[in-house]
């Protein structure tokens, strides 16, 4: 077994001071997707996925350290966070404690300008931001990677909205011993010749029926669809890759959206199924399809929810958007690009 890992070098520090930090982070919309844990404490994935982050809806988070509290208190967009999201950010607060040797609870303050449980990826800029600003707030150093790392336990999609632009998520190794494994499933940027726009029909924004953390733990357990698109996905990352690094939009277009589709096929066939596509969803992909009939390069991707997002050129996006709006009156369309990575705003150790 080897005792020193290369990574060791971004193993946090105890910095001088702490106290309070603001940061802010985008979500990521995965153009190969995380469908699927290996382990659950540990937030390791079964594939690895690639991600493009966004220039739209940033969630700002501020940790203050709160001397004498007993707990920490946590709001969500101006209000107290109950259940699940309390017990989630919590837990998370625990392991930034227990790496930088530090007790006190913290208020965390956290705004989303996204709809939050929608399939937008709420935990993906919402854990990255948390990240950053605990890390900070606690004093704790870490390079990139060793944020991302950190973002991970908090939800795997987190962990790709640390960087900007493009990024692969690592599953890391399999085989590895626990320790080796964690230190192993980071993300990091991918080089893409590409600047395409991303249309985001929002076709319902009320929170999911199901979590995407119960929907994949279900699916893995109960798809016999599972395994052939987890064995799939080796080659749709390969493939990805190499397409933005020739700036190939169709061929990013298309992995996309047969990785995207193939992951719902996945969850159709769980028992009992987890649908997430709603009638709005299906008139916005038969949309996609006359679009490509028209010849405009344009292709859809879905996560754990019935929102559409399309590919397209930024040439394109204008039509798209109108054609989508077209499709699902009353959807709310927004245009996204390629946004920035997490990033301190104030404070920190
Ligand atoms: C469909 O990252 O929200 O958006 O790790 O359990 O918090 P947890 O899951 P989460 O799942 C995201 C699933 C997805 C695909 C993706 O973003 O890759």
């Amino acid at each position: 077994m080897r005792t020193e890992h290369p990574l060791d070098a971004a193993r946090p520090a105890r910095a001088a001071t702490a106290g309070t930090a603001t940061a802010v982070a985008h979500p990521n919309i995965a153009l190969v997707k995380y469908w699927g844990k290996r382990d659950e404490r540990l937030v390791l994935p079964r594939t690895d996925s690639l991600s493009m982050t966004l220039d739209v809806f940033p969630t700002t988070t501020r940790v203050r350290l709160d001397p004498g509290a007993g707990q920490d208190t946590v709001i969500l967009d101006g209000a107290p966070a109950k259940g699940e999201a309390q017990r989630r950010v919590t837990a998370f607060l625990d392991l930034v404690r227990e790496r930088a040797g530090m007790s006190l609870r913290a208020v965390v303050d956290s705004r989303n300008t996204v709809p939050t449980g929608a399939g937008l990826a709420s935990s993906a800029s919402g854990f990255a931001a948390l990240a950053v600003a605990a890390a900070a707030a606690y004093g704790l150093r870490l390079d990139p990677a060793g944020l991302s790392r950190l973002a991970r336990r908090g939800s795997g999609s987190a962990s790709r909205s640390v960087f900007g632009r493009f990024a692969v998520w690592h599953a890391g190794d399999a085989d590895a011993t626990p320790r080796d494994a964690d230190l192993g499933s980071y993300a990091e940027p991918v080089p893409a010749d590409l600047d395409p726009a991303l249309v985001i029909a929002v076709v319902h924004a009320g929170p999911k029926s199901v979590s995407s953390r119960a929907a994949m733990r279900h699916t893995v357990a109960t798809s016999p669809l599972y395994a052939a698109w987890a064995a799939a996905a080796g080659d749709d990352l390969a493939g990805m890759r190499a397409a933005l690094a020739r700036g190939d939009l169709d061929a990013v277009g298309r992995i996309a959206e047969h990785n995207a589709l193939g992951m719902h096929a996945t969850m159709l066939a769980a028992r009992p199924a987890v649908r997430y596509l709603s009638p709005a969803s299906v008139t916005v992909l038969d949309r996609v399809l006359e679009l490509r009939q028209d010849k405009v390069a344009a292709y859809a991707t879905m996560d754990a929810g019935p929102n559409v997002k399309v590919l397209c050129s930024r040439a394109d996006a204008e039509r798209v958007a109108d054609a989508v709006r077209e499709a699902a009156p009353g959807s709310r369309v927004v245009v996204a690009g390629p946004g920035p990575g997490a990033r301190l705003l104030h404070g920190g150790g």
